[in-house]
Parts: C-alpha cells; structure tokens; sequence
C-alpha cells in the first residue's frame, strides 16, 4: 500500500476533486441537510481533505460571506485550489497534525475522507480541538462489526476515469456504537450530536466483502465546561444503535 500522500496526489484523482464535487448539485443527500443549517454570514470554515477547493465554491454559494481555510496532504490539489480560488486560503496539512489554535474555527468540516484513513479517533480529536462550534464529518458505519475479520480484507483502489495504474489504501468501515460512544467522550462533552444518512452499495473502487455500508454524517455541536450531557438526535440514520444511543 503506497502512502496516502502520494496516492491522493496521482493525475487521476486530482482531475477527478479539480472537475467533480464542486456544485451544490455534487452534494450527497445527506450534506444538503446539514451544510445550509450550519454556515452563518462570516463563519470561519476550517475542511479538512478539501482537495481542490471545491467545497469552498459550494460553501459560498450558499453564504457568499464565508471565511474559508481548505487544508489536504496533496500538494498538486492545493496547487490547483490556490490558482482557483485566491480568496481563499490553503494549506497542504495533514489532518492529524492541525497548525491552528484551539477553537479557531466556527465549522471543521471533513467529508470522503474517513472512508480511507482508519485512525478515525485521532483525526477527529484533532479537528474538534480547533472547532468553537461545530464539526460536520461523514463516515462509513455498519452494526457489531467491532473486531470483524473481514474489516482488515477490505481495501480501496483509487483508480479515477479508467485512467493510469491503480494504488490501494485502506477502506474504512467503523461500528457505529463504537463511534457514536467515542463521539460521546470528546472533550470538553459535545452539547449535542446529530446524525443523518442512508445505506448504499459500496463503491466500485471498495473490495470488501461487505455489499453495503451506512454513510453516516454527523453534525457535532461543541460544548464546554458546564456540559454533562449531549443532546442526542440519530434518528435520521438507518441503523439500530445501542438503547443508551436511541434517546
Ligand atoms: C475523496 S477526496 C474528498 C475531497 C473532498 N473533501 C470532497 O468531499 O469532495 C479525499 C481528499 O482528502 C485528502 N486527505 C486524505 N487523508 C487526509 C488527511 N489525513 N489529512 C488531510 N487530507 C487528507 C486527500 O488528499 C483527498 O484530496
């Protein structure tokens, strides 16, 4: 398995992220439900995995005042955001290593790329440390699959249009109690945490040998000191969570 770097910084998958998933119309059903409920005149964007920018061109669709900060490991991807989009800002990052302040950002955003980085918990405390408000993250989930044999046969090939030789990195599918109960210690206490999404047929990139996954996205409203309890909503995800979960 090649880096990921490097894997997500081939030809075919830049031209892939530099001419797809930049129209509201790109969206996944499930981004359209909670992008528009988040953004605000002047909210600070961190999106993490934002390949060529084209996120920010939908974000400022929806609310032209948006202060956008794109961060990716792919350094041919940022080359193309910064030559597009010169209002905006960017940075070749990985996520695991954010070099911004604690709470800078009103909204981390972070989509179709835990579908191929495993450290999931890592990743995700990192971005909540640099949100003030809200984290907006999607993830592939399926029901008792917790230490699953099969997770470990399941791979991804990036190969985009047919085009070039194909390299494989990880596909990640996570138990869903496993994440929501790890959603649930993030510190400080999440005030709340909604979730929405639908099963699919796994893409035609994905071996494994699972025929579906849930794509869940969550909306995590940060919290603070004096929060004890999260606001749980997940009832916009098709999966039978644990009783402590289903409140
Ligand atoms: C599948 S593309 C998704 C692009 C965009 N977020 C979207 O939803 O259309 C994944 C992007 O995330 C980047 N990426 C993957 N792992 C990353 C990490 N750990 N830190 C930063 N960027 C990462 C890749 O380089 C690639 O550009």
């Amino acid at each position: 398995m090649k880096d990921i770097a490097s894997a997500w910084s081939r030809p075919d998958a830049v031209d892939y992220y530099a001419t797809h998933r930049h129209t509201t119309d790109d969206l996944y059903p499930s981004e359209a439900v909670f992008l528009p409920r988040v953004l605000f005149p002047g909210i600070k964007v961190l999106d993490v995995g934002c390949a060529s920018g084209g996120l920010f061109n939908i974000m400022r669709t929806m609310e032209p005042a948006v202060d956008y900060t794109g961060i990716d490991i792919a350094e041919p991807s940022i080359k193309i955001a910064r030559e597009r989009y010169p209002e905006a800002r960017f940075e070749v990052t990985h996520g695991l290593k954010i070099p911004f302040d604690d709470g800078a950002f009103d909204l981390v955003h972070c989509t179709s790329v835990f579908v191929n980085e495993p450290r999931y918990q890592e990743l995700m405390t990192e971005m909540y440390r640099v949100c003030n408000r809200f984290l907006l993250t999607d993830i592939r989930l399926l029901k008792d699959i917790k230490g699953a044999e099969e997770l470990e046969q399941s791979r991804y090939r990036i190969k985009y249009e047919g085009k070039g030789d194909t390299v494989t990195v990880p596909y990640a599918i996570c138990d869903a109690d496993e994440v929501v109960d790890f959603l649930l210690t993030l510190d400080p206490t999440p005030n709340a945490l909604g979730g929405t999404g639908y099963f699919h047929a796994v893409s035609e990139m994905a071996e494994t040998p699972y025929a579906e996954v849930c794509m869940a996205l969550f909306l995590i409203q940060k919290g603070n000191d004096q929060i004890t309890q999260t606001e749980l909503d997940l009832s916009g995800l098709p999966i039978d969570f644990a009783a402590s979960h289903r409140a």
